[in-house]
């Protein structure tokens, strides 16, 4: 039986090509994730929309190959960084940033324009986020240190999409991340999170890789007991059918979080 990735094996057996294939070909993702992908874009509007979240600089953890995770957010800050943990991800935003990269993410840009309904028009929109990145930076939830290099001062706004549930392998090792998540972060500061929930394994091409089997709960106490207030939360069932096929996840949530003052 082919073992379940995770950990280092996310620098050797994680595809970027084939995970943006699999989940980022279209506004509706994969088939068997149902109405997650188009969900999540909306609750990053409406979370942003509101104007409370406003911020210099805003930090993107485990970005992963994509970048539909910070459109709404770019439009709320002056500056973005991103970041991952594996060399062939950043690699992929590098080529998107040059414009080098056969992926079209212009389906996301459009989705956000058309919600914000000033008239802006996808190109323009993509082109402002890229002048808005800072750059690419290695990050691994996993040191003590996760953003190396380790001087950058804190920042405003936090953002992450399904990073944390497959950094982590159990309780105890998310509550650290978390931990480290928010010293990153300045005091008052914002985290926008998005994540799923009970969801033990997702598919990239032909391997497995392991997700933390997490609850809403789980997720909400880590984060009051870490020094920070939800201020938002959404919580969807998923309306997949899901056969198992690339993953099993229950549902899905989108949380904001202000570190304690
Ligand atoms: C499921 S992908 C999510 C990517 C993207 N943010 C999205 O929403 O599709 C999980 C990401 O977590 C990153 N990751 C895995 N281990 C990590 C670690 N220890 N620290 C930071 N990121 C990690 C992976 O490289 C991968 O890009």
């Amino acid at each position: 039986m082919e073992q379940v990735k995770y950990g280092e094996d996310y620098k050797t057996d994680f595809q970027p090509e084939e995970y943006l294939q699999m989940y980022y070909s279209t506004l509706k993702g994969a088939p068997a994730e149902g109405d997650m992908l188009e969900a999540s874009m909306l609750f990053w509007h409406e979370a942003f929309n509101q104007g409370h979240m406003t911020g210099r600089r805003l930090l993107d953890i485990g970005t992963g190959p994509t970048i539909h995770s910070v459109i709404s957010a770019s439009n709320y800050c002056d500056t973005v960084y991103l970041s991952d943990f594996a060399p062939q991800n950043r690699e992929t935003l590098r080529k998107w940033l040059d414009g080098s990269l056969q992926h079209s993410f212009k389906s996301f840009f459009q989705f956000v324009v058309d919600k914000e309904g000033k008239g802006e028009l996808p190109n323009d929109r993509e082109a402002m986020l890229k002048d808005k990145v800072v750059g690419i930076f290695p990050l691994d939830l996993l040191q003590a240190e996760p953003l190396m290099p380790s001087l950058f001062p804190p920042f405003d706004i936090i953002n992450s999409s399904l990073c944390l549930e497959a950094a982590a392998q159990d309780l105890a090792s998310y509550e650290n991340m978390v931990r480290r998540m928010g010293r990153l972060l300045k005091d008052g500061g914002h985290v926008v999170l998005f994540g799923v929930l009970g969801e033990s394994f997702y598919r990239v091409g032909s391997h497995s890789f392991s997700c933390l089997k997490i609850s809403a709960e789980q997720v909400q106490d880590i984060w009051k007991r870490s020094g920070f207030t939800i201020v938002e939360w959404k919580q969807k069932a998923t309306d997949a059918q899901c056969d198992g096929s690339v993953s099993n996840f229950e549902g899905f949530f989108l949380m904001v979080a202000q570190k304690s003052r």
